[in-house]
C-alpha cells in the first residue's frame, strides 16, 4: 500500500505543468489497435490506469514500446479476443476496447470492468448501443461475449455517456455505410479521440445538437497524436493554489476546457490571469462561495466535484454541491469530517460545505481517483500531518502528483 504523509499550512509557489488527459490517451490506446501499422502517441501519463490498459493490450499480443511519455503500440500481432479477467477487473476504462475489438475481429470476451466506486457504473447503455449495431450478447458468470460485425445505421445512446460514445465511434469505424449517433456526449477527450480516429483514416463528423455521423472506411492506418492536455489534473492544482492562496503558474493547459469551471472560481472572488496555455493564480484576501451542480461537458466536471468541495472549505459561507451524473460521489466527504470540516449531507447528490474551517491533520483513507486528489488538497491547507492510506488509487490518474507537488514546496512524500 502507498500512503501520502503531508505536513500542511505551505503556500505554494513556481510553475507546474500538466499532463496528458488520462481519459483520452485511455480510448486512443484502445483505437491503436484497430490499425494495420503502428502508432506513436506523445504526452501518454505514466499513471496506473494507462499502464493497465497497455497490459491488457499486450497480454493480447500487441507490441508497445515507452520512452518516457511517448507509446509506440504495434498492434498487428493481437492473436486473441479475450481480454485478460483480472485486469479488466481493475479499471472501468477498460470498456472501451470492446468497440476497437469488435470493429477489428467482430468478437470480443471481456469481464465486468471494475473500477472507481463512486456510484452503480453498470455498462448497461454500452450493451445498449452495442445491439443497435447487431451485436449478439452472450452473458456467462461475471463475463460478457460480444459477437458480430457491426451494423451501420442509426444508434441513441439512452444517456451522454462519456465511454459509451467512444464506444459507439469505435464500433462503425470500420462498418460500410454511414452510422449517425444521437445522444452523443462531447467533452474535449472525444474531440481528441476522433482527431486521432480521422487522423487514421476515418470519417468523422460531428454536429451541433449531439450528433456524430461515422463514414464506415475499409481499414485504419496507424498514425502519430499527442495527447490534449488533463484538464481535470489542471483544476485540481489550480484548486490546491487558490485554497493555499498561493501564486502559482499553471502550465500546459488548454483553457477552453476549463471555461465553466474558471468562471466559477472566477464568481468566487480569486483573481487568476489566463494566457493562451497557460494561467497563473494570485493571492487573495479570502474567497467567498459559489455553488456548483456538476454536469456533462462543457458544464462543472464531476471529476472536479470533490476538489471543489475541499476548495469551498476554505470560503466564506455555504456552498451547494449538486452532484447530478453519480449517485455515490461523496465518500471522501467522511474522511475531511475527520480533519474538522463542516459538511451537512442533505441527500446522496447534494451536499453543503459551510466555511471557511480550519482542518486538522489526521490519518484518512483514500477511496478514489479524484476523493483521493481532493484529500492532498486538505492535508495541504490543514494544520499538522496528515496520512493518506491507499494512494495508489491516487497515482491511477494523477501522474507523480508528489512529486509535482513537492516541486511548488508543499511538504508532502510518498511511503510505500
Ligand atoms: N451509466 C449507466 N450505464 C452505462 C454507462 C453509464 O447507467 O452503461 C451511468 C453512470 O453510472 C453515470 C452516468 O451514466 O451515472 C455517466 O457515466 P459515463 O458513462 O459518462 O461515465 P464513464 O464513461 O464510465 C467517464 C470517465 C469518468 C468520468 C465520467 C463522467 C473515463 C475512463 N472515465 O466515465 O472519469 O467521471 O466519464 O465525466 O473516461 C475519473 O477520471 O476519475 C473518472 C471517474
Amino acid at each position: 500500500m502507498s500512503v501520502y504523509k503531508i505536513i500542511g499550512g505551505e503556500h505554494l509557489h513556481g510553475s507546474v505543468k500538466i499532463s496528458g488527459a488520462k481519459n483520452a490517451a485511455l480510448k486512443i490506446i484502445a483505437a491503436s489497435i484497430m490499425a494495420d501499422s503502428p502508432s506513436t502517441i506523445h504526452d501518454v501519463p505514466r499513471i496506473l490506469d494507462i499502464i493497465k490498459l497497455e497490459e491488457i493490450i499486450e497480454q493480447a499480443g500487441a507490441k508497445i514500446n515507452v520512452d518516457g511519455n511517448t507509446v509506440v503500440i504495434d498492434p498487428s500481432s493481437i492473436n486473441t479476443t479475450k481480454l485478460d479477467h483480472d485486469l479488466v477487473k481493475q479499471l472501468r476504462g477498460s470498456i472501451v476496447l470492446a468497440g476497437p475489438m469488435l470493429s477489428r475481429f467482430h468478437q470480443v470476451e471481456f469481464a465486468q470492468p471494475g473500477g472507481c466506486l463512486i456510484g452503480a457504473r453498470p455498462i448497461d447503455t454500452h450493451l445498449h448501443l452495442f445491439s443497435q449495431f447487431g451485436i449478439k450478447l452472450v452473458e456467462g458468470g461475471d463475463s460478457y461475449t460480444l459477437k458480430g460485425k457491426p451494423v451501420s445505421g442509426d444508434i441513441t445512446l439512452n444517456e451522454l455517456s462519456v465511454t459509451a460514445t467512444e464506444n459507439a465511434i469505435m464500433a462503425s469505424v470500420l462498418s460500410p455505410g454511414t452510422t449517425t449517433i444521437y445522444a452523443g456526449a462531447c467533452e474535449p477527450e472525444i474531440e481528441n479521440l476522433i482527431d486521432f480516429l480521422n487522423n487514421m483514416g476515418a470519417k468523422i463528423k460531428t454536429y451541433f445538437g449531439h450528433k456524430i455521423e461515422i463514414e464506415g472506411v475499409e481499414k485504419l492506418h496507424g498514425t502519430e497524436h499527442r495527447i490534449i492536455p488533463d484538464r481535470i489534473e489542471a483544476g485540481t492544482y489550480i484548486l490546491a493554489a487558490l485554497a493555499t492562496n498561493s501564486e502559482i503558474e499553471v502550465t500546459n493547459i488548454n483553457p477552453e476546457h476549463l471555461k465553466h469551471v474558471l468562471n466559477r472560481i472566477k464568481n468566487s472572488g480569486a483573481d487568476i490571469s489566463v494566457s493562451a496555455n497557460s494561467l497563473s493564480t494570485k493571492k487573495h484576501s479570502g474567497l467567498k462561495s459559489v455553488d456548483i451542480d456538476t454536469r456533462t461537458y462543457p458544464g462543472f466536471p464531476t471529476d472536479l466535484q470533490s476538489q471543489y468541495a475541499v476548495f469551498s472549505a476554505t470560503t466564506t459561507g455555504s456552498t451547494r454541491i449538486f452532484e447530478t451524473i453519480f449517485e455515490s460521489r461523496f465518500g471522501y466527504i467522511e474522511e475531511i469530517k475527520k480533519m474538522g470540516a463542516d459538511i451537512s449531507v442533505e441527500s446522496p447528490h447534494i451536499v453543503y460545505v459551510h466555511g471557511p474551517v480550519t482542518l486538522q491533520g489526521t490519518e484518512i483513507d483514500a477511496l478514489d481517483i479524484r476523493g483521493g486528489a481532493a484529500l492532498v488538497m486538505a492535508g495541504l491547507i490543514a494544520n499538522g500531518t496528515t496520512t493518506i492510506n491507499g494512494a495508489e488509487l491516487i497515482k491511477r490518474g494523477y501522474e507523480d502528483m508528489a512529486g509535482k507537488l513537492q516541486k511548488l514546496g508543499a511538504n508532502i512524500e510518498e511511503i510505500d
